[in-house]
């Protein structure tokens, strides 16, 4: 498991320069499969974090470098950055893969992904105007979309790369400058891709990333009163501190992403064989640490016994260890406090009487990995149930009725995601309509494309990411109206 990479960037991003904070203060990076330290990296603190909004500020108000250029400019520049995330995808995906232990071809093709979301979002430069409206005095009125200025991005370590061109795509098409604090698990892929943007020739101000912990760096970020937007995915109890900390300081405008407890519900007429592999992949990809991971599986009783059965076999099957090694499926969970987390979950699913049939124990002893675990008999009171484990814990629930797994499937305060599986569209239509989430899958999982709108019902979160829509969360509506005199 080693690695022949040398990291390049461990420094604060800010103006275009890689800059030590302030405090001269590091901290280490830590590869979760060997519990190594890969390397120490600059620790962004507020005053790092002022310096970066400041410069962004800047960037704003110079205008015709990057608010005012030409629209096509600003889509080649955004085009010219997937070009150098492509060029680049290999060893973006390694960095990725030592920080947070993602099997590599996923962190590979992740960074692939990621390109794809930057190129969504040059095509909309050119692209993003306002209306003339009729009105009844006779005025001419018309609407600009004007960028809000300086937006703060606060991101998770589980789809690091993904993530930046889910805020960076929005922001830079509508004309935004930013600062993005990565989560401190994760910071090195993300000040590799800060260097490219440099080479792409992005001006200096307009992409500033600081690495730091949440309480320092974030807080200070979401409480800026020159930061005009904050959009960030994470834990619902940080996202509530940041709607917080925008309401005592700007009112800064505020999007949320925070993960859920999401239903898949499969009946009685499908393959099981296949409905088995999707909803093992659809818990089990990346160790479990995905926010839309279908952690409730509700299952048809007439297929029930067959399908825990054969999930069993499935997930005994599955390949752990080096995340390097091609034939690895699952690498480890990103830190030790989370596989203490996902353990204590694993604990309490035993305790409260749900029947574990597959793994349940640490797998190795060096590295944070969780054997594949799943429960079944489980009931909606359970903790395993309720509550976001993120880890690779499959809870296998049992139902009868659409009305009854429907009126279940809701009874969460979560919203993200949702899948359905039947080969009746009556029944896959009832549920799409009546489920209260921000995606439903029928039939599939999982699948997100640029072009399509995401994000959480409830306290999924606010707003939403990709899709036309994400560009308005970055953008303010000026009304300009002009009285004609008559001629
Ligand atoms: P977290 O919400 O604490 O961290 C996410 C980001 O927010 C990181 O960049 C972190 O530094 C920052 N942050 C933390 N505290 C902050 C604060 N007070 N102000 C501003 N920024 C702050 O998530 P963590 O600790 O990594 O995971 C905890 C749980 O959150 C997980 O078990 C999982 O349930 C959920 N989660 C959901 C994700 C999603 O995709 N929606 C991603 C990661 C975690
Ligand atoms: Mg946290």
């Amino acid at each position: 498991m080693t690695s022949k990479i040398k990291i390049k960037y461990t420094q604060l991003f800010i103006n275009n320069e890689f800059i030590d904070s302030e405090s001269g203060k590091k901290f280490p990076v830590i590869n979760p499969a060997t519990e190594e330290e890969i390397v120490q990296v600059s620790e962004g603190l507020k005053e790092d974090i002022d310096k970066a909004v400041k410069a962004a500020k800047e960037a704003f108000a110079r205008g015709s470098e990057w608010r005012n250029l030409q629209p096509t400019q600003r889509a080649g520049l955004l085009n010219k950055l997937a070009d150098l995330m492509e060029r680049d995808a290999q060893q973006i995906g390694h960095i990725q893969t030592l920080e947070n232990g993602k099997p590599f071809a996923h962190s590979a093709g992740e960074t692939h992904m990621a390109a794809g979301v930057l190129r969504y979002y040059a095509g909309w430069c050119d692209k993003i105007h306002g209306q003339t409206i009729p009105t009844d005095d006779g005025s001419l009125v018309m609407t600009r979309k004007e960028p809000m200025g300086v937006a703060g991005q606060i991101t998770p370590w589980n789809y690091p790369v993904m993530l930046f061109a889910l805020k960076l795509g929005p922001a830079l098409a509508t004309g935004c400058t930013l600062v993005l604090k990565p989560a401190e698990q994760t910071p090195l892929c993300n000040l590799y891709i800060a260097a490219l943007t440099k080479e792409a020739g992005f001006p200096a101000g307009v992409v500033n990333v600081v690495p730091g912990f949440g309480p320092t760096a974030g807080a200070a970020l979401a409480e800026h009163p020159d930061v005009a937007k904050v959009a960030f995915t994470g834990s619902v109890a940080v996202g509530k501190s940041i709607m917080k900390a925008s309401g005592s300081s700007n009112l800064k405008r505020v999007t949320l992403e925070l993960g859920g407890k999401s239903p898949l519900i499969i009946f009685d007429d499908v393959d099981v064989d296949e409905a088995v592999k999707l909803a093992h992949d659809a818990i089990f990809n990346f160790s479990g640490q995905i926010c839309i991971a279908a952690a409730r599986t509700y299952v048809h009783s007439k297929i029930y016994d067959e399908f825990v059965e054969k999930s069993k076999k499935l997930a005994v099957k599955r390949i752990l260890g080096d995340p390097f090694d091609p034939k690895t499926e699952q690498g480890p969970q990103v830190e030790k406090d989370m596989f203490e987390k996902v353990m204590g979950y694993i604990k309490t699913g035993d305790v409260e009487g749900a029947t574990l049939v597959a793994g349940g124990k640490r797998h190795g002893n060096c590295g944070y990995f969780i054997q594949p675990t799943i429960f079944a008999d489980v009931t909606d009171e359970m903790t395993i149930a309720k509550e976001e484990i993120f880890g690779p814990v499959q809870a296998i629930l049992k139902f009868d009725k659409i009305e009854d797994v429907i009126e279940r499937a809701n009874k969460t305060t979560y919203g993200l995601g949702a899948g359905v599986l039947t080969k009746d569209i009556n029944k896959a239509l009832k549920f799409a309509q009546e489920i209260e989430s921000g995606t439903v899958w029928v039939n599939q999982y999982a699948s997100l494309m640029p072009q399509t709108p995401f994000g959480g019902f409830k306290q999924s979160g606010i707003g939403r990411e990709l899709g036309a829509e994400s560009l308005d969360y970055y953008l303010e509506t000026k009304t300009i109206s002009i009285k004609l005199a008559s001629v």
